[in-house]
Parts: C-alpha cells; structure tokens; sequence
C-alpha cells in the first residue's frame, strides 16, 4: 500500500513533543560503559554461526567548515593530512574488525557517511575500499547497496567518476537550502550550479539511487522561500529526498549558539512548510516513505515499502533487513547479534586504543528478550504503519493483549483522536497518524518512563 500522508495542525499540536527518532531501540541514551570490547567481540564471533550477510559503516569526521545547524558527529579542520592520520588507524579497525566475522559474510550495504566522507583525496578513496576487500567480502557485481554522504561543495564530477569505479551506487547530497538569506545565517554557502553538477555527474556514472537531504525549520525560511527550493528540486528529480525537521538543541550542539532565535520560524510557520511540502510532494509524485522521507515510486524504497519488505536502522530506512551492522571509526554505531555498540568518540582516545591493538568499542548494550520484542513492534510499526498482533505472538511466543495490556490502554486516546485503529487482528496507522508515528511508538518504548526527553529532538 502506498502512504498518503494528512496532516492534522490540532493533532500535530497536541502531541508535540520531544522524542526519539528510533533508528534504534533501545535508543543510545540505554547505552552503557559496562558492555565491553570484549563483550562485543564474543557476540560477533557468535553471529558466524548464522552467516547473516552484514552492512558496514565508515565514519569519516572532517568538515572544511562548520554548517551552524549541524547536529552530525564531526571534526572542523581545514588541514587535510588529517585525513591521513585517521585513516591509518581507520585500516587498522578494519582489520581488528575483520578478523571477528567470517570472510564468506558477503556485505550487502555499505556506507561512508560523516562529517564529510569526500573530504578524503581520490586515492585515499581507492585505498580505504581496498582495505575493506582485505578483509571482508565486498560484492563485486553492483547488486549490494553501496551508498555515500556527499557536501557537493567537497566533490568534482571526477570524484564522482572514482567512487563509482570504486564500487558505490547510491548517494546522499547535502542541499539544505537554495535560498542565499538562508545559506548566509546557516553558514552554509552552496550554489546550485555546484549541486547539479554532481547529481549530473550521478547520473551520468550510472548511480542508482540520489537522495537529496533538505532542511525544514532554519533562519529566515518562509513557506514561499522553500517552496522556490523544492521546485528547483523537484525539476532535477532526486530518486529519494530526505526533508528533515531543523533539530535545534544549543546545548547539546555548540555551533547551533550562532544561529539566531529570532530568525528561526515560528511552529505555525513550520507547519505551514511542512504543508506545502506534503502537498507539493505527493503532486509531483513522491511516495512518503516514513518519517522524513520521500520516494518516487519506482524507487527501490517505495517498491520495499509496498512489498512489506522495508527496514530501518542507523543508515535510515533500508531494503536490507537481516545484516549485521559493523560500525567503524570514532562515534559509529553497530548493531550485531543482540548487542548494539559505539566507538569511541574522540579522536585522540581513539587513536591511543587502536595504537595499542584494541577495538574501539566504549559502550553499547546487550538487548534482554523485552527489548528485543520492542524493537520489533516499534520497527514494524515506523516501516509498514501497521503492526500484525499475530505474527508478533508467533515470533516472541506471547499473547500481545497480554503482554501489551498497558500499551494497548494507553494508545486510546489516539485511538480516539483517530491516529489509529485497533481490532483484534492488529494495528493499523492511520493517514493523520503517520506523521505523529514517533509518539505511537514511544508508548512501546520501556526506557521513556525513566527518561527527561531533553536529549531528543520535537516531532514538528
Ligand atoms: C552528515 S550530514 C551530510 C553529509 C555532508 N557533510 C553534507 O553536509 O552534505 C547528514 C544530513 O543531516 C542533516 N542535518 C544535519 N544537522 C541537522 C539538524 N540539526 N537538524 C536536522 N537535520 C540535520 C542535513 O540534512 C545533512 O545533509
Ligand atoms: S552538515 Fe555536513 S558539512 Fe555541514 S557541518 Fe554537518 S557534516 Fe559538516
């Protein structure tokens, strides 16, 4: 079924309100020092035994300058040998990792996000993939899903050209924003000319997927200004654009501090961007594939959203649902076996473990049946809108109205604001549920009780 998003302004202003993104569950907030490099490398040596295909992900930190709005994981340099210094322990990782997982496990997904992964020179490129097929089985016959986060300000069409030579199909452009008032506040100055050129580049090197991200909710946006940006994107027509809500959290994300307040839109401004994004969206034929994402329909997201077959984890909403996910280099997250882990997050404390022979890992967490059980509901949930109460029972042998009793009491209020229904074969998200689908699935999440919601960004 293909989604058709409604937004209800009286709705979307009752449940407004902070929450996890749920890229995965528990959330990192769960994720403690007590789960150990060595309790990780006993799990991933375990997951061998199901010859799972995995998913890797490369962490490549470095900005050339600081976009004010940024909330990613990030190192501001203007000085590239760093790159070279990341690198060689980066190799080094690589090959500690390799050494747990079976070289049969193809790798089925592939990533380098960041900071900027094309902040790296051309052959550092070629060396870093190279390292990989070291190490790990790297499909050679383009059918994995070998995707990349690109800053067209930091890549030439010949960039393109290498990655595509080097085994990558799909790509992320960062835009944000075409409007020069808003590339100014945001200090994020790109012109379109440097975006086409790249997204042509794509093309013309036969990617198979380009993304567009875009933001919602920065300084001096307008629903007429970023109107005027969405038809200069939708004209190029990106297979996929991800359309995000500005997550403004000062505290937690220094550089946001130089944005001004006062120039941030109001919420019933937002929401009318968010309106006429929808709309115009859904016109020019975009499928809303969840949360903050779009499609066209022939692309292979909106074709897993129809089949049943989506899934999402930290890369995003994914085709490729059964791997194991190996993080490597500072802050990345993995996700194998029942465990998730992350890396260290400082470059300096990240070199000494590596110099020293050691995996990086410095918290994570081992999942108990519960939340092993909850990841699937909330999963279900945030990839298909609905939820199959008895597919759930046979896959945790439960009774979910048992089990669930106290969840499926608390989801009666939106039951009765009409974000979903509820019959006794499952759950069912409506159209005006769809956007407010974080808050359905915190009513699953066990840890929320607990927790100040702070650390989380607003739904709107
Ligand atoms: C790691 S960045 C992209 C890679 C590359 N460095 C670039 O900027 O083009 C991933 C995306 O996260 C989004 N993003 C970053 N900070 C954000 C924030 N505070 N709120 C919402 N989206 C944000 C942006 O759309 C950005 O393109
Ligand atoms: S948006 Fe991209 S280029 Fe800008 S600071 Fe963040 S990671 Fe770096």
């Amino acid at each position: 079924m293909e989604q058709q998003l409604i937004l209800d302004d009286a709705l979307i202003a009752k449940y407004d309100q902070s929450g996890p993104r749920y890229t995965s569950y528990p959330t990192a907030v769960q994720f403690h020092d007590g789960f150990t490099a060595e309790n990780y490398a006993t799990i991933a040596r375990q997951t061998n035994a199901s010859g799972r295909p995995l998913s890797l992900y490369f962490h490549i930190p470095f900005c050339d300058t600081i976009c004010f709005y940024c909330a990613c994981n990030k190192v501001a340099t203007k000085d590239r040998s760093k790159g070279d210094e990341y690198l060689q322990r980066l190799y080094r990782e690589i090959a500690l990792q390799g050494e747990l997982f079976d070289r049969d496990r193809p790798v089925e997904q592939l990533h380098w996000g960041g900071g900027t992964p094309t902040f790296i020179s051309h052959a550092e490129m070629r060396q870093l993939m190279k390292v990989t097929g070291e190490h790990f089985h790297l499909l050679d016959n383009d059918q994995g899903e070998y995707s990349i986060e690109i800053d067209p300000r930091e890549a030439t069409a010949e960039t393109v050209a290498v990655l595509r030579d080097i085994g990558f199909n799909r790509m992320s452009l960062g835009v944000q924003d075409f409007d020069p008032q808003v590339q100014k506040a945001v200090n994020r100055i790109q012109s379109e000319e440097e975006t086409l050129a790249v997204l042509n580049a794509a093309r013309a090197e036969g990617f198979r997927s380009v993304s567009i991200d875009l933001i919602y909710g920065l300084p001096h946006q307008t629903r007429e200004s970023f109107s005027a940006t969405l038809d200069r994107i939708i004209e190029v027509g990106p297979d996929r654009l991800s359309v995000f809500n500005y997550a403004h959290l000062p505290q937690i994300f220094k550089p946001q501090r130089r944005i001004e307040v006062n120039e941030l839109p109001p919420p019933e401004v937002k929401l009318e961007i968010l309106h006429m994004t929808v709309s115009k969206l859904a016109d020019a034929g975009y499928v809303y594939i969840g949360m903050d994402h779009f499609a066209r329909p022939d692309d292979e997201l909106a074709v897993a959203q129809r089949e049943g077959t989506l899934y999402r984890n930290f890369q995003g909403y994914s085709t490729h649902a059964n791997c194991d996910l190996i993080g490597m280099g500072i802050t990345s997250i993995g996700s194998v076996g029942n465990c998730y882990t992350q890396n260290i997050k400082e470059l300096d404390a990240y070199y000494e473990r590596i110099d020293a022979g050691q995996l990086p890992v410095f918290r994570g967490i081992e999942l108990s049946k519960d939340d092993e059980l909850r990841r699937d509901v909330i999963t279900q949930l945030i990839c298909h809108f609905a939820l199959d109460f008895h597919a759930v029972e046979k896959r945790w042998n439960i009774d979910f109205k048992t089990y669930f009793g106290t969840e499926l009491k608390s989801l009666q209020n939106m039951v009765e604001d009409g974000l979903l229904e509820i019959s006794d074969a499952g759950i069912k998200v409506m159209p005006v549920g769809q956007m407010l689908i974080r808050n359905i699935c915190m009513v699953f999440d066990a840890y929320l009780k607990d927790s100040k919601g702070q650390r989380f960004s607003k739904v709107i």
